[in-house]
C-alpha cells in the first residue's frame, strides 16, 4: 500500500521512551521499507544540543536498543531523517522557531506531534503549539501515559489538551493495543463461527486476565512508588484486554464503532463500594526471596510504603451477555514468569456422556503468541474413556511475516491517521471512574498490602479470591 509522507516531532526526544522505544521502532519501520522516503523526525527537548550532538546521543543511547535487522547502511540512512531543535515548553519564542523550522523543511501536511513528556508539560506545550498554528486540523497529537493519576487529574489533562486539539486529532497511546495477539481477539471472535455462540454467561464460568512480569521495579522506584500496579497496569492495559474479550460485536471496524463498544464494556463494569473493595480486591507487595530484594528494600522506595506491586480483582460486567460471570484481573511484578494471557474457563457439562469436561481457551499475548483450546479426546485403547488434550495454534507459525513491536505498529497507525487503536477520552475517563473506589479505599484502609515471595505467583489471598467461587488461577488448574 501507499506510504504516507510525515513529519514527526518528538517532545522529550532525549528521554527514556524516545531512546529506548520510539527511535528504535521507527528504525525498524525504516529498515522494513515502511516509512515514506521523505518522512522526517524532529527531536525536541529542553537540552541545548544541535543536531550533531543529538545524533551522538542517539548513537550511544538508542542504537543499543535496536536488537534486530541492524545494518550500518540502514542505520545511516535512518538517521538522515533526524533533526534536532531545542524547545523549552515554557518558552513561547522556541515555538516560533519550531514552527519556522517545520514550515521550512516539511513537504507534507501530515504533521505528528508526539508528547513523550510528563503530563505537566502537556498544557503549556499545547498552548504554545496552538499559538503558532501547530494545532491546525492536519496536525495529530500523540499522548503518552500516565494520562493522570486519578479521575480528576485525567479530566484535567484531557480538558487542557481539548482546548487546543479536537478529539479526532488526539492519539492516546496504550501500547497493549499495539500487540498483535490482542488485536487478534476481534477476528478470532467475530471472524469465525466457533466462538461467538459460546462466548457468554451460559457457557463461560469465568474469565481470567493476567499480565505477569518477572522483573521488579528496577531503577524506577521513585516513579513506581507514587504509581503502583493499579495505575500502571490495570486502569489501562488490563482494561484494554478486558474490553476486547467482553465487548459486543461492533457495527463495523471503524475506529468509533469499535471504541463505542469498548466504552460500553467499561461503563458496564459493576461499580465497587468500599466493602466490595475489601472483599474483591487484593493488593500485595513482593518480599525478598533468595538473592532478590523485596519491594521495600528497593532504591527510592520508603521502608513503610504501601504501594502495591501486585493486584488481583474480581470484577463483574453488568450486561446480558456477562451478568454473574466473574472476571478475574491480575498483574504483578516479580512473579514466577513473564506472561500476558486471557483465559476463558467454560462451564462443566451437565449430563455429559463423557463426564463434566470443562473446556478452556487460553489466548496468550506473550512470551509466546498462542491460542490453546483444551479439549477432551479418546484415550488410546479399548473403551471410550477420555483424556484432556490441548489444541495449540502458534501464531508465530501462521505467517513468516515480520512481527512488529507494539510501538512500531502504533507509530505507523498514527502516520496513517487511523484512530482505532488509540483510546478515546470518554473510555479513558470511565476506566478511571471504575478504579477510583479502589484507590479511595486503599488510601484509608487499615488493611496493609499482603506479601508474596519474589518469584512466586502472588499472595495466597489471591488464590482464596478464586477458591471462594470454586475457581483457580491458570497455573493451579489441571
Ligand atoms: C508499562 C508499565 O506501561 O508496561 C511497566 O509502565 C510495565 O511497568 C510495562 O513493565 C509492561 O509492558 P510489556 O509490553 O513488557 O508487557
Amino acid at each position: 500500500s501507499q506510504l504516507n509522507n510525515f513529519d514527526m516531532i518528538i517532545f522529550g526526544a532525549t528521554g527514556d521512551l524516545s531512546m529506548r522505544k520510539l527511535l528504535p521502532c521507527l528504525y525498524q519501520a525504516h529498515a522494513a521499507g515502511l516509512l515514506h522516503p521523505k518522512g522526517r523526525i524532529l527531536g525536541v527537548s529542553r537540552s541545548a544540543l544541535d543536531t550533531a550532538q543529538f545524533l551522538a546521543k542517539v548513537e550511544s543511547d538508542s542504537k543499543i536498543h535496536v536488537k534486530k535487522n541492524f545494518t550500518d547502511e540502514l542505520w545511516n540512512s535512518f538517521i538522515q531523517r533526524i533533526q534536532y531543535l531545542t524547545v523549552d515548553v515554557n518558552t513561547p519564542e522556541h515555538f516560533g522557531q519550531l514552527s519556522e523550522l517545520v514550515k521550512a523543511r516539511t513537504e507534507t501536511d501530515n504533521v505528528i506531534i508526539y508528547l513523550s513528556t510528563a503530563p505537566k508539560f502537556f498544557a503549556p506545550a499545547c498552548k504554545n503549539l496552538a499559538d503558532v498554528g501547530l494545532n491546525a486540523d492536519n496536525v495529530r497529537i500523540v499522548l503518552e501515559k500516565p494520562l493522570g493519576t486519578d479521575l480528576v487529574s485525567s479530566q484535567e489533562i484531557n480538558t487542557d489538551v481539548a482546548q487546543y486539539f479536537q478529539e479526532n486529532q488526539i492519539y492516546r497511546i496504550d501500547h497493549y493495543l499495539g500487540k498483535e495477539s490482542l488485536q487478534n481477539v476481534l477476528p478470532l471472535r467475530f471472524g469465525n463461527v466457533f466462538f461467538e455462540q459460546v462466548w457468554n454467561k451460559d457457557f463461560v464460568k469465568s474469565v481470567q486476565i493476567t499480565i505477569a512480569e518477572q522483573l521488579g521495579v528496577e531503577e524506577r522506584g521513585e516513579f513506581y512508588d507514587i504509581t503502583g500496579a493499579l495505575r500502571d497496569m490495570v486502569q489501562n492495559h488490563l482494561m484494554q484486554m478486558l474490553c476486547f474479550v467482553a465487548m459486543e460485536k461492533p457495527k463495523s471496524l471503524g475506529a468509533d464503532d469499535v471504541r463505542d463498544e469498548k466504552l460500553k464494556v467499561v461503563a458496564a463494569l459493576k461499580p465497587m463500594t468500599s466493602a466490595d473493595v475489601d472483599k474483591n480486591v487484593i493488593r500485595a507487595q513482593y518480599t525478598d526471596s533468595g538473592s532478590l530484594k523485596g519491594y521495600l528494600q528497593e532504591n527510592n522506595v520508603p521502608a513503610d510504603s504501601r504501594t502495591e506491586t501486585y493486584v488481583a480483582i474480581r470484577a463483574e460486567i453488568d450486561t446480558p451477555r456477562w451478568a454473574g460471570v466473574p472476571f478475574y484481573l491480575r498483574t504483578g511484578k516479580r512473579l514466577a514468569a513473564r506472561s500476558a494471557e486471557i483465559v476463558l474457563n467454560f462451564k462443566e457439562q451437565e449430563n455429559g456422556l463423557f463426564g463434566a469436561n470443562p473446556n478452556r481457551l487460553v489466548i496468550s499475548l506473550q512470551p509466546d503468541e498462542t491460542i490453546s483450546l483444551k479439549l477432551y479426546v479418546k484415550q488410546v485403547g479399548s473403551g471410550l474413556d477420555v483424556q484432556p488434550a490441548e489444541m495449540v495454534l502458534d501464531m508465530g507459525k501462521v505467517s513468516d511475516d515480520r512481527r512488529a513491536e507494539a510501538y512500531e505498529l502504533l507509530l505507523r497507525e498514527v502516520i496513517d491517521g487511523r484512530l482505532g487503536l488509540f483510546n478515546r477520552r470518554d473510555e479513558l475517563e470511565k476506566a478511571w471512574e471504575w478504579v477510583m473506589p479502589i484507590l479511595d479505599n486503599w488510601a484509608v484502609s487499615p488493611i496493609k498490602p499482603y506479601g508474596y515471595a519474589a518469584n512466586s505467583w502472588g499472595p495466597k489471598e489471591a488464590q482464596d479470591l478464586l477458591a471462594r467461587d470454586g475457581n483457580a488461577w491458570l497455573e493451579d488448574q489441571a
